[in-house]
């Protein structure tokens, strides 16, 4: 019997690790053939055979997604590598705290950059080839700031509500060429980088890890969780859903702001 994600061939950015790396864990189970594309070449190629050894189809393409040539590079290392493409989900994305007060013009730049023109560069690359392989599902990883604003995530939640902006823009333009684009909100996820940037700030990780029984459904949430979305997006089992926003939050926008 043929897997949910069958042969599909699909771009994770921002890969090697933490949320992007369980998506592929998740799509290469299911048979898709993934393109790690990380700007740090030894994690990404790590991570690519770290898959190819769970018995999947992976390659690692070294991208920075702050450069356009990088971005257009990736998109024609997927298309020749596998001869199609039918998947991107953008996941690069940094969530450093930052106040209007703190936020310098090259702090908005770094941001905005980074969280949104990343996906810009990809989509404008990739949906050529999606649309010579006859069908896309790109996925953007959002962020529930992109809806709901923190005074202390200003540009962040600037960028990844313009990242929605874009979803639903991409969503309405290319349906006729059966490319979807739907915009997942992840929840509050411990990878490497948030359990960092928390003990910067002086919550140590235990401290943080204490947290997750207290939250709406008793823990925190894992890559995986976002993953079985995604396997879900990317399969023809959502191929009637675009231009959605998914919340992979435990239900903690359901609850007031404390
Ligand atoms: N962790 C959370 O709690 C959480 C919650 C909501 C949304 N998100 C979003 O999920 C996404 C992933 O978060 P994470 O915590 O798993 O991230 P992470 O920092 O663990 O992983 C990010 C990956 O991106 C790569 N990367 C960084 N800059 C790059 C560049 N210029 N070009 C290419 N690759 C680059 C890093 O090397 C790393 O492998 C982000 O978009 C983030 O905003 C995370």
């Amino acid at each position: 019997m043929s897997k949910r994600t069958q042969d599909k061939v699909v771009i994770i950015t921002g890969g090697a690790q933490g949320i992007g790396f369980g998506c592929a864990e998740l799509l290469i189970r299911e048979g898709a053939k993934i393109v790690i594309a990380d700007v740090n070449a030894a994690k990404g190629e790590a991570a690519a055979a770290a898959l190819r050894a769970q018995g999947g189809e992976a390659a690692f393409c070294q991208t920075d997604v702050l450069k356009e040539a990088d971005c257009a590079n990736l998109a024609t290392f997927a298309y020749q590598h596998y001869g199609q493409l039918h998947g991107l989900i953008n996941n690069v994305g940094f969530y450093g705290r930052a106040s209007i007060e703190e936020t310098t013009p090259e702090l908005w730049d770094k941001y905005l950059n980074l969280n949104l023109r990343s996906a810009f560069f990809c989509c404008k690359f990739a949906i050529p080839y999606m649309q010579k392989s006859g069908s896309g599902s790109i996925i953007n990883i959002g962020s529930i700031h992109g809806i709901q604003p923190a005074s202390n995530l200003v540009a962040y939640g600037v960028a990844k509500g313009g990242l929605l902006s874009l979803t639903r823009s991409l969503a309405g333009t290319y349906a006729r060429d059966r490319i979807r684009a739907n915009y997942i909100i992840p929840g509050w996820v411990l990878s490497d980088t948030e359990v960092a940037l928390h003990e910067s700030l002086g919550l140590p990780e235990d401290k943080l890890r204490a947290i997750g029984p207290t939250l709406p459904l008793g823990r925190h949430q894992t890559p995986q969780d976002t993953g079985h979305t995604a396997v879900f997006l990317i399969s023809d089992e959502s191929a009637q859903i675009t231009g959605m926003t998914f919340h992979i939050d435990a239900g903690a926008t359901t609850l007031p702001l404390k």
